[in-house]
């Protein structure tokens, strides 16, 4: 089988055609970073217009570098939310008016499952996996239990950890997006200079939070006045470590809580989204997969960030359960992969 699909629902424009077969035969990703970073940070209205200027392009380019015409597809599949709603309605209208001039089958994603499953196009990852989702918008720790069947452990009670980063980058003034910057920077950081906090650790439960880290570093940021370069690079270093030791903490609590729910006998971990791009992070939780006897799995950084490739992949998953979708269905700004999941404790909980 053979499927296009197209990512619009932040600030990159995506679109890809993966065969169930040969993989990956073009993934096409435009970024919209020059439009955003006079502003800090993505402006929805400007999302959704270059969206609209950009998208047939680069359907067109994943087409053709596929080396594809439309009649060698089986389906369409398109990002339908969670996101930026202006955006995810220019992929879905554009991925209908496909379905529909073609007679293709059409598939709605949720943009969560395709970071989710997106490491099964790489590696043969069996169901059940402990997943940890870490992107600009989310930070929650999953059982992938099936296609479409998830069971949320924990989220954040405050920022995402992508979020964070960002934030980060802001106040030292290092652009956006602020995770390849922060953790550039860090590298010639001292992480033990500052001493900041590492919210939540210790609890029973797998939440997150990361707003007192942020806090923390706006504080030694004042403090400084005029931090120099090596002043940022320790900040940078000092948040990475500390985000570094919430992550890994709230993933050991979770995988105690994964091995009683699965038996123990499937030890398998895999970390995706945007923030998983991070070098430092990786090594952090491989070193607690040792410890914890979980095999560690990341898809390609360049499957971790957002791309056409994993929607068009949740698309082939779904198509081969039989699973489609009608024209009718709707953008949605929020789309919980696990509906039934508690609420965690805290103000501004993200779902
Ligand atoms: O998954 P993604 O591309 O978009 C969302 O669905 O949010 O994630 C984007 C987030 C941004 O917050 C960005 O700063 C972060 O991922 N990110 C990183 C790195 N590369 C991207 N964070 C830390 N280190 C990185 N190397
Ligand atoms: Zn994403």
């Amino acid at each position: 089988m053979r499927v296009l699909g197209i990512e619009t629902s932040c600030d990159e424009t995506a679109a890809a055609v993966v065969d169930s077969e040969r993989g990956i035969l073009s993934n096409i990703v435009l970024s919209q970073l020059d439009e955003h970073r006079p502003y800090g940070g993505v402006v929805p209205e400007i999302a959704a217009r270059a969206h609209i200027d950009h998208l047939d392009g680069l359907i067109r380019e994943a087409m053709e570098t596929a080396g594809v015409s439309y009649a060698d597809l089986d389906g369409v599949a398109v990002t339908s939310g969670p996101g930026l709603i202006g955006g995810v309605m220019v992929g879905l209208m554009t991925a209908k008016a496909v379905a529909s001039a073609h007679g293709l089958k059409f598939v709605a994603i949720n943009h969560l499952e395709a970071h989710a499953l997106a490491v099964r196009m790489t590696d043969k990852v069996a169901f059940p996996y402990l997943l940890l989702l870490v992107s600009g918008g989310h930070c929650q720790l999953l059982v992938v239990e099936g296609v479409g069947r998830f069971r949320r452990l924990g989220t954040t009670i405050d920022d995402a950890v992508g979020e964070a980063f960002d934030k980060t980058a802001k106040l030292l003034g290092l652009g956006y997006p602020g995770g390849p910057a922060v953790e550039a920077a860090a590298q010639a950081g001292d992480p033990a200079r500052f001493h900041l906090p590492r919210p939540l650790i210790g609890r029973d439960d797998c939440h997150f939070s990361f707003s007192g880290l942020k806090t923390a570093i706006r504080r030694e940021t004042e403090r400084l006045g005029v931090p120099t370069d090596q002043d940022k690079a320790d900040l940078c270093a000092g948040f990475q470590a500390a985000a570094g030791d919430v992550l890994a903490d709230r993933t050991r609590r979770a995988m105690v809580i994964f091995n009683e729910m699965t038996g123990g006998a499937n030890r398998t971990f895999v970390i995706s989204g945007g923030v998983a791009a991070n070098k430092y992070l990786r090594a952090r939780l491989g070193v607690l997969c040792e410890q914890q006897d979980f095999a560690m799995v990341c898809p390609p950084i360049s499957l971790c960030t957002d791309n056409g490739a994993m929607i068009a992949w949740a698309g082939l998953e779904r198509l081969a359960l039989g699973m489609t979708d009608t024209l009718e269905a709707p953008a949605r700004a929020r789309w919980p992969l696990d509906p039934d999941a508690p609420a965690a404790m805290g103000a501004g909980v993200k779902a």
